[in-house]
């Protein structure tokens, strides 16, 4: 990295912030651009993080990215928001504008979509189980819908968490969304052509999902939107059965696409050198 005076800083703030892949990512950004500028990450605990982020407005950072657990805080904080943001009620990137104006954006939605168009063969009218309903899945929805998807079941361990999503969902959404709990898998793998998880049952240090995957068709894809580990217990089991998977380093990249540009001025291309270089950092 070389910075100058005039480099553009842009943050990215969460608590913790030790596993944030963003420095790393926009790093290699950064260098393969040729671009004066630094994305440093910042450990803000949710009770600072109002004031730290106009404290760093006024220091003259760019933006900061927004992770857990501060994307609701984020979204509520902004002068403007886009429409992702609004229908997730959480923004994971603020721009920070010449004018004092802070434009709240959700690019979760954007990095599911990508990942999923640049994997696989068109969604419409496809029957997709999506697993979990979080916050995660909310943004998941939205990306499946914006590819048309026919049906999604979306299946959580605590079902009633489910009906609510889909009930908030029911009119911003095209796609028929169908409810229920991860018992109901045993009825609906068979029809999936997709299956998204977005719990964060697989991640380091959770126990997997405990779903039976000899149930899925021959030509049903996995995507996980884990990443670390980037083979998570789900896409290895479904890589053993001979299935398509998509691991969650796609959409992490396709995320962070729109946050660099805003930051830096410049549009980044996600390829097979970034992914390379990230999953070396995955490894070590
Ligand atoms: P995020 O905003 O990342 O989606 P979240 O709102 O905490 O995070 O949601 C986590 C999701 O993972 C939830 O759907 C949760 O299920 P519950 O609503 O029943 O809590 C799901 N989840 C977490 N651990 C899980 C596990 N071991 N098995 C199944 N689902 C799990």
């Amino acid at each position: 990295m070389s910075l100058t005076g005039a480099g553009k800083i842009a943050g990215v703030v969460g608590w913790p912030i030790r596993h944030s892949l963003s420095p790393l990512l926009h790093g290699y950004w950064l260098d393969e651009l040729k671009v004066d500028g630094a994305l440093v990450p910042l450990a803000i605990p949710r009770e600072d993080f109002a004031r730290t982020v106009l404290a760093l407005r006024r220091a003259g950072f760019t933006g900061v990215n927004v992770t857990v657990p501060h994307k609701e805080a984020a979204f509520a904080l902004a002068d403007v928001t886009d429409a992702a943001a609004e229908m997730a009620g959480a923004a994971n990137l603020l721009i920070f504008h010449a004018d004092g104006r802070i434009e709240g954006r959700n690019t979760d939605t954007v990095g599911l979509r990508e990942s999923l168009r640049e994997n696989m063969e068109s969604l419409k009218g496809k029957t997709v189980v999506l697993l979990g309903a979080g916050g995660a899945a909310r943004g998941g929805l939205l990306a499946l819908d914006a590819l048309n998807a026919g049906r999604i079941h979306l299946l959580n361990r605590s079902p009633g968490k489910a009906a609510q999503l889909a009930m908030a969902l029911k009119t911003a959404v095209k796609s028929d969304i169908q409810p229920g709990a991860l018992e109901d898998w045993a009825n609906v793998a068979g029809h999936a052509d997709l299956i998204v998880n977005s719990t964060s049952a697989g991640m380091k240090g959770q126990p997997p999902l405990d779903l039976d995957l000899a149930l899925l068709r021959k030509d049903a894809v996995v995507l996980d939107i884990v990443y670390n580990p980037l083979e998570t217990p789900l896409l290895k089991t479904a890589k053993a059965r001979g299935l398509k998977t998509i691991d969650g380093l796609g959409m992490l990249m396709h995320q962070a696409a729109p946050s660099f540009e805003a930051f830096f001025g410049v549009r980044p291309k996600v390829t097979p050198g970034l992914r390379a270089h990230l999953e070396k950092a995955l490894h070590a």
